[in-house]
C-alpha cells in the first residue's frame, strides 16, 4: 500500500462549479474525507451521518453529503464525506460513491472505476441505480421503496416534474422513460434502473424551447403552472408517435393529466399548435 496525489474537481450539487483538488490518495484506508471548508465554499451540505468501517474494523460517525464530483470526462453524483476543517483532501481507495479510485501498482497511478463506499449504516441497505436523463448519466444511491419522482426530485434534483396527488391520478409527475410517458410518483426508481428518461429539463436545446413548450406560451395556455410540466410531457410523449393528431387524440392523450385552472381548451390548442410548428 502506499499514497498518490490525483487532481479531482469537486463540483457545486448542481454540477455547475467545480473547485480543482489535489487529493492525498491512501490506498490502504477505506474512507475519504473532504476538507469542511472547501463542501461549504461549493454549498454542500450535510445531510444525514453515516458509519464507516475502517480497514482495521474499527468505525468512524461522519457526516456525509451529495454533490458533483469529476476526474476528467468522467463526472458522477456521489456522496461526499464532510472532514476536519484543516484537514486534508484524502481519498480512501473505495473513498467516493460511484467513484472508485484502484490503484495501478505497475504504472504507479489510479484509475477511476465505479464502486461502492464502505459502510455499515446509511449506504450498506440502498441500492445503486443508474439513469441516463435527458443524456446526461446519473447515479444514486437510494432506498429500494422511493419512488423515480422522489430520487428524480430529491436526489439528483431535477425539480421540474411535480407531486401532486402522489396516486398516479393527476400526470404532473410524468415524465418519457425509455420511450413511454409514465405517472413516476406510481414508479419505483429500481424499476427505472438504467432506462432512458426525459424530464421537462431535456426539452429546450441550447436555449430554444421545443415547440411544445412555446406553443403553450403562444396560446397562453399556463395559469398557475402546477400542471404544466406534465401536460407538456404528455403533449411531447404524444407528437413523438403521432405528429398530426385530431383533437380527440389530443384530449384522450392527456387525459391522465388534471388541470384547475385553464379549462383545458387553451392546452389542446398549443398541442395543436405545436403539431403544426
Ligand atoms: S403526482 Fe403522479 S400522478 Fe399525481
Ligand atoms: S395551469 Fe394551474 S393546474 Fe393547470
Amino acid at each position: 500500500m502506499g499514497t498518490f496525489h490525483v487532481d479531482l474537481e469537486i463540483g457545486d450539487p448542481e454540477g455547475e462549479r467545480y473547485n480543482k483538488v489535489s487529493a492525498l490518495v491512501d490506498t490502504g484506508s477505506t474512507y475519504t474525507v473532504m476538507p469542511r471548508p472547501l463542501l461549504e465554499q461549493l454549498g454542500v451540505n450535510p445531510r444525514e451521518q453515516a458509519t464507516f468501517r475502517l480497514a482495521d474494523g474499527r468505525s468512524v460517525e461522519q457526516e456525509i453529503g451529495q454533490t458533483w464530483v469529476r476526474i476528467g470526462e468522467k463526472s458522477v453524483i456521489t456522496l461526499v464525506v464532510f472532514g476536519e476543517r484543516d484537514g486534508p483532501a484524502l481519498l480512501g481507495a473505495y473513498a467516493l460513491e460511484g467513484l472508485l479510485l484502484a490503484p495501478d501498482p505497475i504504472a504507479k497511478k489510479l484509475v477511476p472505476v465505479e464502486g461502492l463506499l464502505m459502510s455499515n449504516t446509511a449506504t450498506a441497505r440502498k441500492l445503486e441505480v443508474h439513469y441516463t436523463i435527458n443524456g446526461r448519466a446519473y447515479e444514486a444511491y437510494i432506498e429500494p421503496n422511493l419512488t423515480l419522482l422522489e430520487v428524480v426530485r430529491d436526489e439528483l434534483r431535477l425539480t421540474g416534474a411535480k407531486e401532486g396527488c402522489g396516486t398516479g391520478d393527476c400526470g404532473a409527475c410524468s415524465m418519457i422513460v425509455n420511450g413511454k410517458l409514465v405517472t413516476s410518483c406510481l414508479m419505483l426508481a429500481p424499476q427505472a434502473d438504467g432506462a432512458e428518461i426525459t424530464t421537462i429539463e431535456g426539452l429546450a436545446t441550447h436555449g430554444d424551447l421545443h415547440p411544445v413548450q412555446q406553443a403553450f406560451i403562444d396560446t397562453g395556455a399556463v395559469q398557475c403552472g402546477f400542471c404544466i410540466p406534465g401536460m407538456i410531457m404528455a403533449g411531447k410523449a404524444l407528437l413523438d408517435q403521432n405528429s398530426k393528431p385530431d383533437e380527440q387524440e389530443i384530449r384522450a392523450a392527456i387525459a391522465g393529466n388534471l388541470c384547475r385552472c385553464t379549462g383545458y381548451t387553451k392546452i389542446v390548442e398549443a398541442i395543436a399548435a405545436a403539431a403544426e410548428a
